[in-house]
């Protein structure tokens, strides 16, 4: 005997399932865009997850946002395991559906492939992620990525600007030379990447590398072409008032809010209104 159906008093959403490295590869053929945010700690993460992002990259973007560092140069893979390990907490308090992708720093894995896999092992097996990031393509780091691939580890590559490389490209500028992003983009692919970013390059551009693969392309600074967004959690919050680059859209005012409460706070200090009678113990 089978169970009545139940009676639907409206539409029901459908349940969030975990994001597996599957459903992440099969929303780009589904048409269904992916959203992603950078995030560093526990409490953020939590609350990232509980809003729905797809995946929470815990980017070298640290170093920079909560570090104060001007470039991601001196990210330390042990900064990354810390900063991840949290973000996975975080995410499993939320509801555990969010891929935490780990961002592999700088000369974690240029220095050798045995270097790069064991650092990207790293993330899963101390860190607690599903997944790595590494500046590069196919072209520049197509052995790294098929090892590291190998190994058992989904690997997202980077390409476009790639903020490691900022001395050698000569600042954060947007790239243009397309066939060269393609065939990056194509080699991440066959060396079994399972998505890219695509930093800083045009519509067009993002839209012919999107075109010629089959993996998720997600974007940052690369306009509506790509199968998903990217960006830092902490910009996309308002709480770095100076940092307005023309693709940045701030969903929020946090860093004006922050300085209402921190100055509010002060106040009532000096001024004997905190703590009031509410706020004390018996
Ligand atoms: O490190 C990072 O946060 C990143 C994103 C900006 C894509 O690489």
């Amino acid at each position: 005997m089978t169970d009545p159906e139940p009676i639907a008093s409206g539409p029901v959403p459908e349940p969030r399932k975990p994001m597996t490295l599957p459903r992440f590869v099969a929303a780009k053929a589904a048409g269904r865009k992916l959203a992603v945010l950078t995030a560093y700690d526990a409490l953020t993460a939590r609350l990232f997850e509980e809003a729905g992002v797809d995946a929470l990259l815990v980017g070298d973007t640290v170093g920079v946002v909560v570090q104060g560092h001007p470039t991601t140069l001196p990210v330390t893979v042990e900064q990354i395991v810390y900063h991840t390990a949290a973000v996975v907490r975080g995410r499993d308090a939320g509801g555990g559906r969010a891929m935490v992708i780990a961002d592999l720093p700088f000369l974690s894995y240029q220095t050798s492939v045995a270097d790069a896999v064991r650092n990207a092992g790293r993330m899963l097996k101390d860190a607690g992620a599903e997944a790595v990031k590494l500046e590069g393509g196919g072209v520049d780091h197509g052995e790294t990525i098929a090892a590291i691939a190998g190994a058992g580890v989904p690997v997202m590559a980077h390409i476009g600007l790639k903020p490691q490389s900022v001395h050698a490209v000569g600042g954060h500028r947007v790239q243009r030379d397309v066939d060269a992003l393609v065939a990056d983009a194509v080699g991440a692919e066959a060396a079994g990447a399972f998505s890219i970013v695509l930093e800083l390059v045009n519509d067009e551009t993002a839209q012919a590398v999107t075109e010629a693969v089959g993996i998720p392309t997600i974007g940052i600074g690369a306009g509506p072409h790509c199968d998903g967004q990217v960006l830092v959690g902490a910009d996309m919050l308002g709480l770095n008032p100076g940092f307005a680059p023309k693709f940045l859209k701030k969903y929020a005012d946090l860093g004006a809010e922050t300085l209402r409460a921190a100055a509010a706070f002060c106040e009532e200090v000096r001024d004997g209104a905190y703590p009031a009678a509410e706020h004390t113990h018996d």
